[in-house]
């Protein structure tokens, strides 16, 4: 990787993302793809370039990896479970037509693309409990479907073009920089904010739902490191299980409350991510990515709760002032 796109690199994960990429690749162009209302700002802007491109428009992406000689696209722009069985055909558009482009300009370019895929993108028959890498993808969410097809289709580039497409499936991802937004696994990001800020938290999920769960330096080292593997060793592309942590509400909250003793919560259960959570897995079975590119995760539960305290209570305060 030298010259890099990042589609969606002001959301949850490129705006991490990118400054981490410009600090692992100083001399390339790492340009910032964005959205009119979604600007890169701050360190997002100052460090490196940005240009305007929205994944429905092939064109944008065409100039922008032109302009750039781009040959690596992480393409980072989704709506998130939630929020797309309220707007499904808006994520079938960004998730597929944008796929496609994506897809069309690296195969006519040579450049390799990495479109995240999800726990979404399995379903009430998968075996939910240590999901294997490949099993039932059979998914009932509109989310779930774009995540199989995203994987189908970037295999197919593989296989037909010999684009080098690579894939994970993340977890929920947590963060303390940039807030998700839509998903169903938000809630394990929202519960830090309301402990450090003392306030109760209402849970939309139900006592006892587990999911996989990752903390963003880990989920990070992951969108680098498959990109970076030896393609030689790898078996599988589109897309690799990958896990640090599984846990159910109790079990962070507990997390929390051994550092803050008076953090609260109660269960208001929102019935559309519940369902969407009853679907997707337990926790999955990762061996694949251990054993083809060397996947191992640093953080478990009470290492990044630990983390995430210290951060959000510096940021929160940075704000209040
Ligand atoms: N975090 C996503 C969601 O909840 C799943 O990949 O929609």
């Amino acid at each position: 990787m030298k010259n890099v796109l990042i589609i969606g690199s002001t959301g949850q994960i490129g705006s991490e993302l990118t400054l981490k990429l410009r600090g692992l690749y100083p001399e390339g162009s790492i340009v910032a793809g964005y959205i009119p209302g979604f600007e890169p700002e701050g360190d997002l802007l100052e460090s490196g370039p940005a240009a305007e491109v929205n994944v429905v428009d092939a064109k944008q992406i065409a100039e922008a990896v032109a302009k750039y000689d781009i040959d690596t696209i992480y393409n980072l722009a989704a709506l998130l479970s939630a929020t797309a069985e309220k707007y499904p055909l808006k994520a079938w558009d960004i998730q597929m037509n944008g796929l496609i482009n994506i897809l069309e300009v690296a195969r006519e370019k040579g450049c390799a693309v990495f479109t995240p895929s999800s726990i979404g993108s399995f379903g009430p028959s998968t075996p939910h409990k240590d999901t294997p890498q490949d099993t039932i993808q059979r998914p009932t969410s509109m989310y779930g479907v774009t995540k199989v097809a995203t994987e189908l289709l970037s295999d197919y580039y593989f296989h037909k073009y010999g684009v080098d497409t690579r894939s994970v499936r993340f977890p929920g991802l947590i963060s303390y920089k940039t807030l998700p937004g839509g998903g169903t696994t938000d809630y394990a990001v929202e519960i830090y904010y309301a402990a450090v800020k003392g306030e109760e938290f209402v849970c939309p999920i139900a006592e006892g739902t587990l999911m996989d769960m990752m903390y963003m330096p880990d989920a990070l080292k992951a969108a680098v490191d498959i990109m970076e593997a030896d393609a030689s060793r790898l078996l599988h592309r589109n897309s690799f299980n990958i896990a640090s942590m599984s846990f159910a509400p109790e079990d962070v909250f507990a997390a929390i409350r051994r550092q803050i003793p008076d953090a609260r919560m109660r269960y208001e259960v929102d019935p559309v991510r519940q369902a969407i959570a009853d679907s997707w897995p337990d926790n999955m079975d990762d061996s694949c990515a251990r054993a083809e590119w060397g996947w191992k995760p640093s953080y478990d539960l009470d290492g990044m709760t630990a983390d995430m305290i210290a951060h959000l209570r510096e940021k929160l305060c940075t704000e209040a002032i």
